[in-house]
């Protein structure tokens, strides 16, 4: 699991990971806002990154806010292409099977949402915006093996972020579905943090979690 999760903690190694896949979509790859003290602009996203290291590739980066559009114009690679997408709509404006390689960083995440502006999740929802319900969370995942290329033996789709680990049968639901109704493999896979984060109103940021799709 390391190795996948390496990406999103921005390492410019772990872009070796998108060298096999030719049409790239990163859901919700927005910037960090707030912005982190210091910084009075956004930082290049993980979409970007790839985008400059591979300047042949196709890349798709979404999220549902406008502002995540507005990055300096010199971190914005030419192959990379802003989409607003809400992952709270469905279906969401993919073709099917068009992606060979799908991952949202850090949307799966439970961590901090009081610390977002209203418009950002409440707590029973991800980060990413992704309700906590089985039935909408089977959706989106649904959505996701759906735009995957599952014709391609290597696609993969990474969807992850930090959760409490006590979620884990809630992914194992949510995961049996999907299979049933789509030709994919799915893991869950979880880290055990050393050390479980307090925000505010919670603790129960625990393990990083990494659903990974793959072609059946
Ligand atoms: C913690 S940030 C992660 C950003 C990026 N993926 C990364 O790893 O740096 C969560 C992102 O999800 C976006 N988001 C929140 N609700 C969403 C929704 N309903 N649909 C799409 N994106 C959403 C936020 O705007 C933000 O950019």
């Amino acid at each position: 699991m390391g190795r996948y999760l390496v990406p999103y903690a921005m390492d410019p190694q772990g872009l070796e990971l998108f060298r096999p896949y030719r049409r790239l979509l990163f859901v919700s790859d927005g910037t960090n806002y707030p912005l982190p003290a210091g910084r009075d602009r956004p930082q290049p996203t993980v979409a970007d990154m790839v985008g400059h290291a591979y300047p042949d590739k196709r890349i798709v980066r979404t999220d549902f806010l406008t502002r995540a559009e507005a990055v300096d114009a010199a971190l914005k690679p030419a192959n990379v292409t802003f989409k607003r997408v809400d992952n709270g709509r469905f279906p969401l404006p993919f073709r099917d099977s068009s992606r060979d390689f799908i991952g949202m960083g850090r949307g799966l995440c439970l961590c901090e949402v009081d610390a977002y502006p209203k418009a950002l999740p409440s707590k029973d929802r991800s980060c990413g915006g992704i309700v906590m319900a089985e039935d909408t969370a089977t959706r989106f995942v649904g959505e996701v093996a759906r735009i995957l290329d599952t014709s391609k033996p290597g696609s993969l789709a990474l969807l992850h972020g930090l959760q409490d680990v006590r979620l884990a049968p809630f992914w194992g639901k949510v995961t049996r579905r999907v299979m049933s109704e789509h030709p994919v493999e799915i893991k869950v896979l979880m880290v055990k943090l050393d050390t479980p984060i307090d925000t505010p109103a919670h603790t129960y940021e625990d393990v990083m979690i990494g659903l990974q799709l793959r072609p059946r």
